[in-house]
């Protein structure tokens, strides 16, 4: 049987870390979304989206406000940095601690172009001094706090990690979320995931989450197997909304959930409602629309009939699957 631990095996931190969460998404993880999916219990716990923290520190109004979506719900929230100087970062995390959080993650595999070309995100990889320092600056600034980091397995070659893993343990993390790709491989499809997990786990001396196309159960599996404490779906997550309970459910004879199409009309639904209730708040279209495109793709006929509804039909009465 394979095993599927609730928390992760931390030492310190007042809040405990749920082994199955899903990976932060920037431009998914709004408002509207994260209310309905903290509504219907779809989650245990949230990593956010990264707060970029470059030419200067997020006040604590901003830093309020970008948090916002995923405080208020007993949630353990992980807060996400990308950056690449020690102080700036040093001094957000001040702003940030004054917030119920659970824990500082920092992000150090974001393969977009332009973070990487201000050697922000997965250009960290390439400078292991400057992650370093980072770390080791929380760490003695903030020994109490749970600090995690988000890697790639390399930015070129999965040998990359040989070198990196261990160092970023020694200096005081204390867990990793390893996305099996290179920041190179992008999001395209890349061998060897199981093998390069193995290898990620075997590295390192503290708990690890398995990232990267978890789209069914057997692939949480196949991540616990190869030394996974945890497992993050993202991408499937939205194109099954219920993905992440039945990963949680591997182990128990838990009553069976909705299908993946029923769970993403449910979780749609429970969008429109909340809009609808209180749309000075929580109503955009744009994430009706990124949403819809993620839960049954750009080319969908699902997502063409969306597309093209009125903000008063989105926000209407009746329930999707529309007649
Ligand atoms: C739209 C989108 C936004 C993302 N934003 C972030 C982010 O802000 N921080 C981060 O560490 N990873 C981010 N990721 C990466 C995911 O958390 C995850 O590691 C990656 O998508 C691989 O998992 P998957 O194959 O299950 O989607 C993002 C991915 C997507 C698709």
């Amino acid at each position: 049987m394979t095993p599927c631990p609730s928390v992760l095996p931390l030492n310190h931190g007042k809040w405990a870390i749920p082994s199955v969460i899903p990976g932060p998404m920037e431009g998914v993880m709004h408002h509207l979304f994260c209310a309905a999916v903290a509504e219907l219990k779809l989650v245990s716990g949230w990593m956010t989206p990264f707060i970029r923290i470059s030419v200067s520190v997020p006040g604590h109004k901003a830093i309020y406000k970008f948090l916002e979506p995923f405080l208020g719900y007993d949630l353990p929230v992980v807060v996400q940095l990308l950056g690449s100087d020690h102080r700036k970062i040093a001094d957000a995390v001040a702003a940030i601690l004054e917030l119920d959080v659970a824990g500082i993650d920092l992000n150090f595999a974001c393969p977009s172009k332009r973070v990487v070309q201000h050697g922000g995100g997965g250009a960290m990889l390439k400078n292991p001094d400057a992650m370093r320092r980072i770390i080791s600056t929380l760490r003695e600034r903030y020994p109490q706090i749970t600090l995690s980091a988000k890697i790639r397995t390399g930015f070129d070659s999965p040998n990359e990690m040989h070198s990196y893993i261990p160092e970023l343990c020694s200096c005081g993390v204390d867990f990793l979320s390893v996305h099996y790709r290179t920041v190179s491989e992008l999001y395209n499809p890349s061998p060897g995931r199981r093998e390069r997990m193995t290898s990620a786990a075997q590295l390192s001396s503290v708990p690890i989450f398995g990232s990267g196309d978890v789209y069914s159960i057997n692939d949480a599996i196949e991540l616990f197997q190869a030394g996974c404490s945890g497992v993050m779906g993202a991408r499937g997550w939205l194109k099954d909304p219920m993905l992440l309970k039945r990963i949680q459910n591997i182990n128990s004879n838990s009553p069976s959930l909705p299908t993946p199409e029923d769970a993403r009309n449910i979780l749609f639904n429970s969008m429109r409602s909340i809009a609808k209730n209180n749309p000075s708040k929580f109503y955009a279209r744009s994430s009706f629309i990124e949403i819809a495109a993620f839960m049954w793709g750009p080319r969908s006929q699902r997502f063409q009939q969306i597309k093209n509804m009125s903000d008063s039909k989105l926000m209407g009465e009746r329930s999707l699957p529309l007649g």
